[in-house]
Protein backbone atom coordinates (compact mmCIF):
# COMPACT_ATOMS: atom_id res chain seq x y z
CA UNK A 1 0.00 0.00 0.00
CA UNK A 2 1.44 3.27 -0.50
CA UNK A 3 0.80 6.43 1.24
CA UNK A 4 -2.80 7.63 1.34
CA UNK A 5 -4.50 10.53 2.00
CA UNK A 6 -6.10 9.17 5.29
CA UNK A 7 -2.74 8.03 6.34
CA UNK A 8 -1.51 11.68 6.89
CA UNK A 9 -4.91 12.64 8.16
CA UNK A 10 -5.13 10.16 11.07
CA UNK A 11 -2.15 9.74 13.35
CA UNK A 12 -1.65 5.94 13.78
CA UNK A 13 -1.50 4.39 17.60
CA UNK A 14 1.90 4.04 18.48
CA UNK A 15 2.66 0.15 17.81
CA UNK A 16 3.66 -1.42 20.97
CA UNK A 17 6.68 -3.00 19.72
CA UNK A 18 7.80 1.23 19.87
CA UNK A 19 6.42 1.48 23.30
CA UNK A 20 2.94 2.12 22.76
CA UNK A 21 0.15 0.89 24.62
CA UNK A 22 -1.00 -3.11 23.07
CA UNK A 23 -4.08 -3.96 22.42
CA UNK A 24 -4.27 -6.63 25.42
CA UNK A 25 -2.81 -6.68 28.75
CA UNK A 26 -2.77 -10.27 28.71
CA UNK A 27 -1.03 -12.09 25.78
CA UNK A 28 -4.04 -14.31 23.64
CA UNK A 29 -2.86 -18.24 23.08
CA UNK A 30 -4.28 -20.77 21.15
CA UNK A 31 -5.24 -24.33 22.71
CA UNK A 32 -5.39 -27.48 21.24
CA UNK A 33 -9.16 -27.71 19.96
CA UNK A 34 -10.20 -31.21 21.31
CA UNK A 35 -8.85 -31.28 24.78
CA UNK A 36 -10.44 -27.80 25.55
CA UNK A 37 -13.83 -29.68 24.30
CA UNK A 38 -12.96 -32.64 26.94
CA UNK A 39 -15.89 -33.25 29.66
CA UNK A 40 -17.68 -36.08 31.02
CA UNK A 41 -18.81 -37.88 27.64
CA UNK A 42 -14.74 -39.01 26.94
CA UNK A 43 -14.62 -39.40 30.68
CA UNK A 44 -17.64 -42.20 30.74
CA UNK A 45 -16.03 -43.89 27.54
CA UNK A 46 -12.29 -44.28 29.34
CA UNK A 47 -14.34 -45.79 32.24
CA UNK A 48 -16.36 -47.77 30.40
CA UNK A 49 -13.08 -49.09 28.49
CA UNK A 50 -11.37 -49.63 31.95
CA UNK A 51 -14.23 -51.60 33.81
CA UNK A 52 -14.75 -53.57 31.01
CA UNK A 53 -11.26 -54.43 31.22
CA UNK A 54 -11.20 -54.91 27.01
CA UNK A 55 -8.66 -52.25 25.82
CA UNK A 56 -8.04 -54.08 22.67
CA UNK A 57 -10.59 -53.69 19.89
CA UNK A 58 -10.84 -56.76 18.54
CA UNK A 59 -11.43 -59.48 21.77
CA UNK A 60 -12.85 -58.40 25.08
CA UNK A 61 -12.46 -59.57 28.53
CA UNK A 62 -16.04 -60.88 28.51
CA UNK A 63 -17.82 -58.60 25.62
CA UNK A 64 -17.10 -57.81 22.27
CA UNK A 65 -15.54 -54.45 22.43
CA UNK A 66 -17.15 -51.88 20.25
CA UNK A 67 -15.69 -48.47 20.77
CA UNK A 68 -12.89 -48.94 17.86
CA UNK A 69 -15.72 -50.26 15.43
CA UNK A 70 -18.75 -47.63 16.41
CA UNK A 71 -15.48 -44.85 15.71
CA UNK A 72 -15.05 -46.47 12.03
CA UNK A 73 -18.85 -46.35 11.56
CA UNK A 74 -19.62 -42.72 13.07
CA UNK A 75 -16.18 -41.74 10.80
CA UNK A 76 -17.94 -42.92 7.40
CA UNK A 77 -21.18 -41.61 7.89
CA UNK A 78 -19.85 -37.85 8.85
CA UNK A 79 -17.09 -38.03 5.99
CA UNK A 80 -19.66 -39.28 3.51
CA UNK A 81 -17.84 -42.16 2.34
CA UNK A 82 -18.69 -45.78 3.30
CA UNK A 83 -16.02 -47.42 4.57
CA UNK A 84 -13.05 -45.65 7.61
CA UNK A 85 -10.79 -47.71 9.22
CA UNK A 86 -9.01 -46.23 12.75
CA UNK A 87 -5.14 -46.14 13.03
CA UNK A 88 -2.19 -45.07 15.80
CA UNK A 89 -1.31 -42.09 13.98
CA UNK A 90 -1.71 -39.46 11.16
CA UNK A 91 1.35 -40.74 9.69
CA UNK A 92 0.38 -44.67 10.04
CA UNK A 93 -2.63 -43.28 8.16
CA UNK A 94 -0.49 -42.35 5.00
CA UNK A 95 1.39 -45.35 5.31
CA UNK A 96 -2.07 -47.20 5.13
CA UNK A 97 -3.45 -45.21 2.29
CA UNK A 98 -0.46 -45.39 0.21
CA UNK A 99 -0.32 -49.77 0.51
CA UNK A 100 -4.18 -49.40 -0.20
CA UNK A 101 -3.68 -47.60 -3.34
CA UNK A 102 -0.91 -50.30 -3.84
CA UNK A 103 1.85 -47.96 -4.32
CA UNK A 104 5.14 -49.29 -4.21
CA UNK A 105 8.72 -48.92 -5.89
CA UNK A 106 9.38 -47.33 -9.62
CA UNK A 107 5.62 -45.45 -8.30
CA UNK A 108 5.83 -41.54 -8.25
CA UNK A 109 3.99 -40.07 -6.03
CA UNK A 110 3.53 -36.03 -6.63
CA UNK A 111 3.38 -33.86 -2.74
CA UNK A 112 3.06 -30.27 -1.93
CA UNK A 113 6.45 -28.89 -0.94
CA UNK A 114 5.11 -27.26 1.86
CA UNK A 115 3.25 -30.32 4.11
CA UNK A 116 4.13 -31.93 7.33
CA UNK A 117 7.28 -34.37 7.23
CA UNK A 118 4.82 -37.65 7.14
CA UNK A 119 3.98 -37.11 3.80
CA UNK A 120 7.39 -37.61 2.37
CA UNK A 121 8.16 -39.98 4.47
CA UNK A 122 5.39 -42.29 4.16
CA UNK A 123 5.89 -42.21 0.24
CA UNK A 124 9.84 -43.18 0.93
CA UNK A 125 8.90 -45.81 3.44
CA UNK A 126 6.43 -47.08 0.87
CA UNK A 127 9.75 -47.48 -1.69
CA UNK A 128 8.09 -45.04 -3.97
CA UNK A 129 9.66 -41.34 -5.20
CA UNK A 130 8.39 -38.14 -4.04
CA UNK A 131 8.02 -35.65 -6.29
CA UNK A 132 7.42 -32.05 -4.63
CA UNK A 133 4.51 -29.79 -6.47
CA UNK A 134 5.33 -25.36 -5.48
CA UNK A 135 1.98 -24.36 -3.67
CA UNK A 136 0.22 -21.39 -4.18
CA UNK A 137 -1.79 -19.18 -2.35
CA UNK A 138 -3.97 -21.16 -0.41
CA UNK A 139 -0.69 -22.61 0.81
CA UNK A 140 -2.05 -25.95 -0.84
CA UNK A 141 -1.08 -27.66 -4.07
CA UNK A 142 -0.94 -25.00 -7.07
CA UNK A 143 -3.14 -27.52 -9.35
CA UNK A 144 -1.56 -25.17 -12.17
CA UNK A 145 2.36 -26.94 -11.05
CA UNK A 146 1.13 -30.54 -10.89
CA UNK A 147 0.80 -31.18 -14.58
CA UNK A 148 4.72 -30.48 -15.50
CA UNK A 149 5.88 -32.93 -13.10
CA UNK A 150 3.90 -35.86 -14.39
CA UNK A 151 5.79 -39.04 -15.80
CA UNK A 152 4.91 -42.29 -17.13
CA UNK A 153 5.74 -43.24 -13.02
CA UNK A 154 3.52 -40.90 -11.69
CA UNK A 155 1.16 -42.91 -10.00
CA UNK A 156 -0.98 -40.58 -7.49
CA UNK A 157 -1.47 -37.23 -6.18
CA UNK A 158 -1.74 -35.92 -2.49
CA UNK A 159 -3.60 -33.13 -2.12
CA UNK A 160 -3.03 -32.58 1.24
CA UNK A 161 -5.68 -29.75 3.01
CA UNK A 162 -3.20 -27.40 5.08
CA UNK A 163 -3.92 -25.03 8.13
CA UNK A 164 -7.64 -25.74 7.90
CA UNK A 165 -8.18 -24.55 4.10
CA UNK A 166 -9.46 -27.12 1.45
CA UNK A 167 -7.20 -27.47 -1.71
CA UNK A 168 -8.60 -26.36 -4.96
CA UNK A 169 -9.89 -30.08 -5.26
CA UNK A 170 -11.85 -29.52 -8.99
CA UNK A 171 -8.70 -28.77 -10.90
CA UNK A 172 -6.51 -31.07 -8.96
CA UNK A 173 -9.26 -33.93 -9.27
CA UNK A 174 -9.58 -32.50 -13.43
CA UNK A 175 -5.75 -33.13 -13.55
CA UNK A 176 -5.74 -36.36 -11.68
CA UNK A 177 -8.34 -37.64 -13.76
CA UNK A 178 -7.19 -36.70 -16.89
CA UNK A 179 -3.42 -38.71 -16.31
CA UNK A 180 -5.16 -41.41 -14.56
CA UNK A 181 -4.00 -40.83 -11.25
CA UNK A 182 -5.24 -41.73 -7.95
CA UNK A 183 -5.88 -39.24 -5.22
CA UNK A 184 -5.10 -39.29 -1.96
CA UNK A 185 -6.44 -36.61 0.26
CA UNK A 186 -4.83 -35.86 3.71
CA UNK A 187 -7.21 -34.00 5.98
CA UNK A 188 -5.08 -34.14 9.11
CA UNK A 189 -4.94 -30.33 9.21
CA UNK A 190 -8.67 -30.12 8.50
CA UNK A 191 -10.60 -32.52 9.89
CA UNK A 192 -14.34 -30.63 9.99
CA UNK A 193 -14.02 -28.43 6.83
CA UNK A 194 -15.42 -29.44 3.61
CA UNK A 195 -14.89 -28.08 -0.17
CA UNK A 196 -17.98 -26.89 -1.99
CA UNK A 197 -20.44 -28.73 0.43
CA UNK A 198 -17.97 -32.18 -0.03
CA UNK A 199 -16.65 -33.40 3.51
CA UNK A 200 -13.01 -33.25 2.93
CA UNK A 201 -11.62 -37.01 2.09
CA UNK A 202 -14.39 -38.06 -0.15
CA UNK A 203 -14.00 -36.54 -3.33
CA UNK A 204 -10.70 -38.74 -3.54
CA UNK A 205 -9.74 -42.46 -3.82
CA UNK A 206 -8.77 -42.61 -0.09
CA UNK A 207 -8.21 -40.29 2.78
CA UNK A 208 -6.11 -40.34 5.74
CA UNK A 209 -6.25 -38.20 8.83
CA UNK A 210 -4.24 -37.33 11.98
CA UNK A 211 -6.43 -36.99 15.22
CA UNK A 212 -3.14 -35.69 17.54
CA UNK A 213 -3.09 -33.32 19.83
CA UNK A 214 -2.96 -30.33 17.19
CA UNK A 215 -6.00 -31.64 15.05
CA UNK A 216 -9.37 -30.77 15.28
CA UNK A 217 -10.52 -33.46 17.43
CA UNK A 218 -8.23 -35.85 19.55
CA UNK A 219 -7.21 -38.68 22.14
CA UNK A 220 -3.30 -37.27 21.80
CA UNK A 221 -2.56 -39.43 18.82
CA UNK A 222 -4.62 -41.48 16.51
CA UNK A 223 -5.73 -41.55 12.84
CA UNK A 224 -8.26 -42.95 10.26
CA UNK A 225 -8.25 -43.71 6.62
CA UNK A 226 -11.33 -43.34 4.45
CA UNK A 227 -12.69 -44.46 1.49
CA UNK A 228 -15.54 -45.59 -0.77
CA UNK A 229 -13.57 -48.32 -2.55
CA UNK A 230 -13.78 -52.16 -0.41
CA UNK A 231 -10.51 -52.99 -1.98
CA UNK A 232 -8.46 -50.29 -1.51
CA UNK A 233 -9.94 -50.51 2.52
CA UNK A 234 -9.02 -54.38 2.60
CA UNK A 235 -5.28 -53.61 1.58
CA UNK A 236 -5.27 -50.72 3.76
CA UNK A 237 -7.30 -52.84 6.71
CA UNK A 238 -4.67 -55.90 6.08
CA UNK A 239 -1.43 -53.22 6.04
CA UNK A 240 -2.67 -52.07 9.11
CA UNK A 241 -3.18 -55.47 11.15
CA UNK A 242 -0.04 -57.45 10.32
CA UNK A 243 -1.76 -58.65 7.05
CA UNK A 244 -5.08 -59.51 8.85
CA UNK A 245 -8.65 -59.49 8.15
CA UNK A 246 -11.04 -59.94 11.13
CA UNK A 247 -14.52 -60.24 10.98
CA UNK A 248 -15.40 -56.97 11.91
CA UNK A 249 -14.07 -55.84 9.23
CA UNK A 250 -15.43 -59.03 6.33
CA UNK A 251 -18.53 -57.91 7.64
CA UNK A 252 -18.23 -54.68 6.65
CA UNK A 253 -16.43 -54.71 3.77
CA UNK A 254 -16.82 -58.01 2.34
CA UNK A 255 -15.60 -61.35 1.82
CA UNK A 256 -11.49 -61.88 1.48
CA UNK A 257 -10.29 -60.52 -1.63
CA UNK A 258 -6.68 -61.23 -1.61
CA UNK A 259 -3.89 -63.11 0.35
CA UNK A 260 -2.48 -61.58 3.17
CA UNK A 261 0.85 -59.28 2.61
CA UNK A 262 3.40 -58.56 5.34
CA UNK A 263 1.56 -55.62 7.33
CA UNK A 264 2.47 -53.47 10.12
CA UNK A 265 0.88 -53.22 13.75
CA UNK A 266 -1.31 -49.43 13.23
CA UNK A 267 -4.17 -50.67 15.64
CA UNK A 268 -6.11 -47.84 17.84
CA UNK A 269 -6.92 -49.25 21.51
CA UNK A 270 -10.22 -49.15 22.92
CA UNK A 271 -9.20 -46.14 25.17
CA UNK A 272 -8.29 -43.90 22.61
CA UNK A 273 -11.11 -45.26 20.35
CA UNK A 274 -13.62 -44.15 23.13
CA UNK A 275 -12.00 -40.59 23.26
CA UNK A 276 -12.61 -40.12 19.91
CA UNK A 277 -15.97 -41.54 19.31
CA UNK A 278 -16.85 -39.07 22.42
CA UNK A 279 -14.82 -36.11 20.09
CA UNK A 280 -15.91 -37.20 16.70
CA UNK A 281 -19.54 -36.21 18.49
CA UNK A 282 -18.71 -33.02 19.16
CA UNK A 283 -17.38 -32.59 15.84
CA UNK A 284 -19.71 -30.04 14.29
CA UNK A 285 -19.52 -27.59 17.43
CA UNK A 286 -15.85 -27.64 17.46
CA UNK A 287 -16.33 -27.14 13.57
CA UNK A 288 -19.23 -24.12 14.41
CA UNK A 289 -17.00 -22.35 16.89
CA UNK A 290 -14.09 -22.23 14.97
CA UNK A 291 -16.00 -20.85 11.94
CA UNK A 292 -17.58 -18.25 13.91
CA UNK A 293 -14.47 -16.97 15.49
CA UNK A 294 -12.95 -16.76 12.23
CA UNK A 295 -16.10 -15.17 10.82
CA UNK A 296 -15.66 -12.29 13.22
CA UNK A 297 -12.26 -11.79 12.65
CA UNK A 298 -13.01 -11.92 8.85
CA UNK A 299 -15.65 -9.31 8.72
CA UNK A 300 -13.47 -7.36 11.45
CA UNK A 301 -10.86 -6.79 9.06
CA UNK A 302 -12.63 -6.94 5.85
CA UNK A 303 -12.76 -2.93 5.14
CA UNK A 304 -8.45 -2.77 5.77
CA UNK A 305 -7.38 -1.02 3.07
CA UNK A 306 -5.08 -2.79 0.47
CA UNK A 307 -5.39 -6.18 2.84
CA UNK A 308 -5.01 -9.22 0.78
CA UNK A 309 -6.02 -12.64 2.37
CA UNK A 310 -4.91 -16.12 1.62
CA UNK A 311 -6.40 -18.23 -1.10
CA UNK A 312 -9.58 -19.81 -0.22
CA UNK A 313 -10.85 -22.26 -3.09
CA UNK A 314 -14.14 -22.56 -0.75
CA UNK A 315 -14.50 -19.63 2.07
CA UNK A 316 -17.56 -21.46 3.53
CA UNK A 317 -15.48 -24.27 3.70
CA UNK A 318 -12.38 -23.60 5.46
CA UNK A 319 -11.99 -24.57 8.78
CA UNK A 320 -10.89 -20.76 9.73
CA UNK A 321 -7.90 -22.33 12.06
CA UNK A 322 -6.31 -18.95 10.79
CA UNK A 323 -6.45 -15.61 9.42
CA UNK A 324 -3.36 -15.09 6.92
CA UNK A 325 -1.92 -11.79 4.92
CA UNK A 326 0.48 -11.23 2.39
CA UNK A 327 2.85 -8.22 3.90
CA UNK A 328 4.73 -8.43 0.42
CA UNK A 329 8.10 -8.93 1.65
CA UNK A 330 9.56 -10.93 4.39
CA UNK A 331 11.06 -7.96 6.09
CA UNK A 332 7.61 -6.38 6.43
CA UNK A 333 5.80 -9.71 7.41
CA UNK A 334 8.44 -10.07 10.16
CA UNK A 335 8.31 -7.17 11.15
CA UNK A 336 3.83 -7.72 11.33
CA UNK A 337 4.83 -10.95 13.10
CA UNK A 338 6.94 -9.26 15.75
CA UNK A 339 4.22 -5.96 16.28
CA UNK A 340 1.64 -8.76 16.47
CA UNK A 341 2.81 -10.40 19.28
CA UNK A 342 3.64 -7.01 21.26
CA UNK A 343 0.01 -6.30 21.39
CA UNK A 344 -0.38 -9.65 22.64
CA UNK A 345 -1.64 -11.30 19.77
CA UNK A 346 -0.76 -14.95 18.57
CA UNK A 347 0.72 -13.97 15.23
CA UNK A 348 3.27 -16.80 13.00
CA UNK A 349 4.16 -17.29 9.55
CA UNK A 350 2.60 -20.22 8.05
CA UNK A 351 3.05 -23.26 10.43
CA UNK A 352 2.27 -27.28 11.35
CA UNK A 353 4.71 -27.89 8.16
CA UNK A 354 7.60 -27.78 6.74
CA UNK A 355 9.12 -27.10 3.08
CA UNK A 356 10.00 -30.48 2.31
CA UNK A 357 13.08 -30.46 -0.34
CA UNK A 358 14.96 -27.97 1.77
CA UNK A 359 14.60 -30.80 4.75
CA UNK A 360 18.36 -32.68 4.97
CA UNK A 361 16.94 -36.02 4.84
CA UNK A 362 15.61 -34.76 1.26
CA UNK A 363 18.53 -32.77 0.12
CA UNK A 364 20.75 -36.04 0.67
CA UNK A 365 18.04 -38.59 -0.59
CA UNK A 366 18.31 -40.49 3.17
CA UNK A 367 16.50 -43.92 3.77
CA UNK A 368 16.97 -46.32 5.77
CA UNK A 369 19.03 -48.57 3.68
CA UNK A 370 21.46 -47.76 0.60
CA UNK A 371 19.60 -50.23 -1.19
CA UNK A 372 16.13 -49.18 -0.66
CA UNK A 373 14.66 -48.57 -3.82
CA UNK A 374 13.03 -44.79 -3.74
CA UNK A 375 16.37 -43.21 -5.00
CA UNK A 376 18.03 -45.92 -7.04
CA UNK A 377 15.92 -46.08 -10.24
CA UNK A 378 17.77 -43.58 -12.83
CA UNK A 379 14.86 -40.95 -12.05
CA UNK A 380 15.48 -41.52 -8.49
CA UNK A 381 19.55 -40.89 -9.29
CA UNK A 382 18.04 -37.50 -11.10
CA UNK A 383 15.48 -35.78 -9.01
CA UNK A 384 17.00 -32.78 -7.53
CA UNK A 385 15.54 -31.44 -4.08
CA UNK A 386 16.49 -28.23 -2.57
CA UNK A 387 15.67 -24.39 -2.23
CA UNK A 388 16.02 -24.94 -6.52
CA UNK A 389 12.93 -26.91 -6.57
CA UNK A 390 10.72 -24.53 -4.89
CA UNK A 391 11.34 -20.79 -4.97
CA UNK A 392 7.66 -19.88 -5.47
CA UNK A 393 6.55 -21.97 -2.09
CA UNK A 394 9.45 -20.26 0.00
CA UNK A 395 8.32 -16.91 -1.52
CA UNK A 396 4.69 -17.56 -0.31
CA UNK A 397 5.57 -18.57 2.76
CA UNK A 398 8.03 -15.81 3.76
CA UNK A 399 5.61 -13.11 2.83
CA UNK A 400 2.47 -14.55 4.56
CA UNK A 401 1.91 -13.88 8.37
CA UNK A 402 -1.43 -14.47 10.28
CA UNK A 403 -3.45 -14.88 13.40
CA UNK A 404 -3.97 -18.26 14.90
CA UNK A 405 -7.36 -18.84 16.24
CA UNK A 406 -8.86 -21.35 18.93
CA UNK A 407 -12.76 -21.79 19.05
CA UNK A 408 -13.44 -20.70 22.57
CA UNK A 409 -12.07 -17.39 22.11
CA UNK A 410 -14.58 -15.17 23.06
CA UNK A 411 -16.15 -12.23 21.51
CA UNK A 412 -13.81 -9.92 23.81
CA UNK A 413 -10.77 -11.91 21.81
CA UNK A 414 -11.82 -11.50 18.60
CA UNK A 415 -12.36 -8.08 18.77
CA UNK A 416 -8.47 -7.76 20.03
CA UNK A 417 -7.65 -9.72 17.05
CA UNK A 418 -9.61 -7.62 14.60
CA UNK A 419 -8.24 -4.57 16.71
CA UNK A 420 -4.41 -5.57 16.42
CA UNK A 421 -4.75 -6.06 12.63
CA UNK A 422 -6.23 -2.90 11.99
CA UNK A 423 -3.51 -1.27 14.14
CA UNK A 424 -0.39 -2.92 13.15
CA UNK A 425 -1.29 -4.15 9.31
CA UNK A 426 -1.62 -0.61 7.64
CA UNK A 427 1.81 0.79 9.76
CA UNK A 428 4.09 -2.15 8.44
CA UNK A 429 2.70 -2.03 4.97
CA UNK A 430 3.45 1.87 4.76
CA UNK A 431 6.47 1.40 6.34
CA UNK A 432 7.74 -1.75 3.97
CA UNK A 433 6.42 0.46 0.73
CA UNK A 434 8.45 3.70 1.52
CA UNK A 435 11.27 4.12 -0.39
CA UNK A 436 14.67 3.61 1.82
CA UNK A 437 16.40 6.50 2.55
C1 LIG B 1 -0.66 -32.81 6.91
C2 LIG B 1 -0.28 -33.83 7.92
N1 LIG B 1 -0.18 -35.12 7.54
C3 LIG B 1 0.17 -36.09 8.40
C4 LIG B 1 0.46 -35.79 9.72
C5 LIG B 1 0.93 -36.89 10.62
O1 LIG B 1 0.08 -37.09 11.68
P1 LIG B 1 0.59 -37.77 13.05
O2 LIG B 1 1.38 -36.74 13.78
O3 LIG B 1 -0.68 -38.13 13.73
O4 LIG B 1 1.40 -38.96 12.70
C6 LIG B 1 0.36 -34.46 10.17
C7 LIG B 1 0.66 -34.14 11.58
O5 LIG B 1 0.95 -33.05 11.95
C8 LIG B 1 -0.01 -33.46 9.25
O6 LIG B 1 -0.08 -32.19 9.61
Amino acid sequence: MLWSRRSFLAAPAALALEGGTPVRTKPLRPRHYGPLYYDDSEWRMLAEVFQARSPFRFAGFEKPPQKVATLEREWAAKMGVKYALAVNSGTSALQAALAGLGIGPGDEVIVPAWTWHSCWHAVVLAGALPVCAEIDESFNLDPARVEALITPQTKALMCVHLQGNPADMDRLLAVARKHGLKVLEDVSQAVGASYKGRPLGSMGDIAAASLQVNKTISAGEGGMVYSNDGTLMERAVRYHDVGGYRPVHQEWLGAARMDPMPGSNFRMTEFTGGVLLAQVRKLDRIVGDIRSVAKRVYEGIADIEGLKTRRLPDPAGELGAGVYVDLGTKEARDRFLAAMRAENVPAAGPSGSVVLPVQPYAEKKLTVHPAWPTFNSARGRAVQYGVAACPRTIDILNRFGGVLLDPGYTEADTRDVVAAFKKVYPQVRVQSARPSA
